[in-house]
């Protein structure tokens, strides 16, 4: 397929092979420990949703999805620290089992103000799923229940993930090159 994001990309870090792979396995581990339960697969926007549509197929339990989005990055590479919800949840989620379903785990500032907010919310379980996990950076004490990959400390893109809310169309994860960052 033609690409015009391919020449702005210094490296593959995780092949559309290895997601799809990695993804039906998750699949089958929330399976195991979801049937029966009627989880709630809940998408942190925008990032995750490339990555929600493909694990709700790979999971065939009885569920529904529901999405929160937030910010705080505002455009930079690194987290602001402060997280906003900039669309909130539209249903009742009391004594529901939730799946958070989030493209990145880096900083742990995002999903710590969430797992708190879902609590206050009435949630019966809140399970983190994480395609990415980024521990060099952690600064909340936070950890994913399941990852799909550890990957190291560089800005990543691509399925679903942006920079500055490009490059989400990009089908496998990637590293930009550094020219990208100062020509904007
Ligand atoms: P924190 O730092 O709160 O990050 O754990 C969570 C959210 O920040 C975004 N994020 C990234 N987005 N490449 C991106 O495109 C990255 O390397 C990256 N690191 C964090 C992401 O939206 C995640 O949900
Ligand atoms: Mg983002």
């Amino acid at each position: 397929m033609r690409s015009e994001m391919e020449q702005d990309i210094l490296k593959v870090l995780v092949t559309e092979e290895q997601l799809r792979e990695r993804i039906a396995e998750m699949g089958e581990i929330l399976y195991d420990r979801f049937h029966d339960k009627k989880p709630l697969f809940l998408s942190v926007l925008k990032g995750s949703f490339v990555f929600m549509a493909d694990l709700v197929r790979a999971c065939q339990v009885k569920s529904d999805v529901e999405f929160i989005a937030v910010s705080s990055y505002q455009n930079a590479t690194t987290s602001s620290g402060r997280v906003q919800i900039t669309h909130d949840l539209q249903q009742d989620i009391t004594g529901r089992h939730l799946i958070i379903v989030e493209d990145i785990l880096d900083s742990g500032n995002t999903l710590a103000f969430l797992k708190e907010y879902f609590l206050t919310k009435g949630a019966a379980s809140i399970t983190i799923v994480t395609l990415l996990d980024k521990p060099a950076r952690r600064a909340k004490a936070i950890t994913a229940d399941l990852a799909g990959f550890v990957v190291p400390d560089e800005f990543v893109v691509g399925y679903g993930l942006d920079y500055a809310q490009q490059y989400r169309n990009v089908p496998y994860i990637g590293v930009l090159k550094p020219e990208v960052y100062t020509q904007q």
